[in-house]
């Protein structure tokens, strides 16, 4: 990842250099994580740059600021054509999106009611996330000492930028002891998902997946995976699971905005299925890109176009 390519930042309504898009140390958000944030993917495609569901990340970021008693000053006509203009200012054909809103200067008592909500927009290339060999060999995971936090400590469902230092501890864990990726597991013992993706296995032909009762965040990436395997006439159920599951199903992958599809080969050093990338995943994997670049009419829908034109459009 590099953010040396990036020219350009939104911030609050204006496009700017991306060196001057400066913060003061005393923002509430770089103390507490008072902050809310999206992260979504544009592709190329041969109708130019798209965004994958751009409509949902929006969907869920205002989710997630209410979720916190968070107003943002924009509305979403005008975050999406804040998006669409500095993607074409950038003039990047696929890059990652990062809208971000979070409290600013002004105090740092724990209330941040005296806090103005400041809103960037940060879009760069960013590639395989978990590596372009996990793509297609699967990753090795770990299953984490840190459980995923529950619901009634901090909402799951939504995005908000501090509860991230869970994940953290748990990435941080899973890498210094070799590993790809960590999966925690709910305050149940079930397995909630990865530091950042969602999770899926495969066991006789059908998809299994948790959802938000498991201390998830509901990605948008698996609600993705779950309409295409419904469209291929697969078995989708949904309900929770257990690390036994895991370790004795035919195959088991990653979901999320910047780990797309990825297979999972190994969980503790314990191989999954043939140890690679399975057939389902492989299948789901290849509509999955299908969609994203624009070439599968039936998810079309999916996409928002960022040609000069759409983006005249939009303003
Ligand atoms: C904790 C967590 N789970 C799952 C996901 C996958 O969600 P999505 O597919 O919407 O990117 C993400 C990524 O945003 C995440 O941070």
């Amino acid at each position: 990842m590099s953010f040396e390519q990036a020219k350009w930042v939104w911030r609050d309504g204006s496009i700017i250099p991306w060196q001057d898009a400066t913060t003061h140390v005393s923002a509430h958000a770089l103390h507490y994580g008072s902050g809310v944030f999206e992260g979504m993917r544009c592709y190329e495609t041969l109708d130019g740059p798209a965004v994958f569901r751009l409509d949902d990340h929006l969907d869920r970021l205002y989710q997630s600021a209410a979720v916190h008693g968070m107003t943002i000053p924009y509305d979403r006509d005008e975050l999406t054509e804040a998006i669409c203009r500095l993607i074409e200012r950038n003039g990047f054909k696929s890059c990652y999106v990062r809208p971000l809103c979070f409290y600013g200067s002004s105090s740092l008592g724990l209330h941040p009611a005296k806090c103005p909500v400041e809103v960037v927009i940060l879009v760069w290339p960013w590639d395989a996330y978990l590596g372009a060999a996990g793509l297609e060999e699967g990753v090795r995971v770990t299953v984490s000492p840190w459980k995923k936090f529950h619901s009634d400590m901090m909402p799951t469902t939504a995005k908000a930028c501090g509860q991230y230092i869970n994940s953290i501890l748990a990435v941080r864990d899973a890498v210094s002891r070799g590993f790809d990726e960590a999966l925690l597991l709910d305050v149940n013992g079930g397995v909630a998902e990865g530091s950042g993706e969602n999770l899926f296995f495969v066991r006789n032909g059908e998809l299994y997946t948790n959802d938000e009762r498991h201390s998830i965040l509901l990605g948008i990436t698996r609600s993705a995976v779950i309409q295409i395997a419904r469209d291929l006439r697969c078995q989708v159920n949904v309900g929770p699971i257990l690390l036994d599951d895991l370790l004795t199903a035919d195959e088991v992958f990653f979901t999320g905005t910047a780990a797309e599809v990825t297979p999972i080969r190994e969980v503790d050093g314990a191989v999954i299925g043939s140890g690679g990338r399975g057939p389902l995943t492989e299948r789901l994997q290849n509509i999955f890109f299908s969609a994203t670049a624009g070439r599968d009419e039936r998810y079309r829908d999916w996409l928002t176009f960022v040609t000069s034109e759409t983006v005249k459009l939009v303003c």
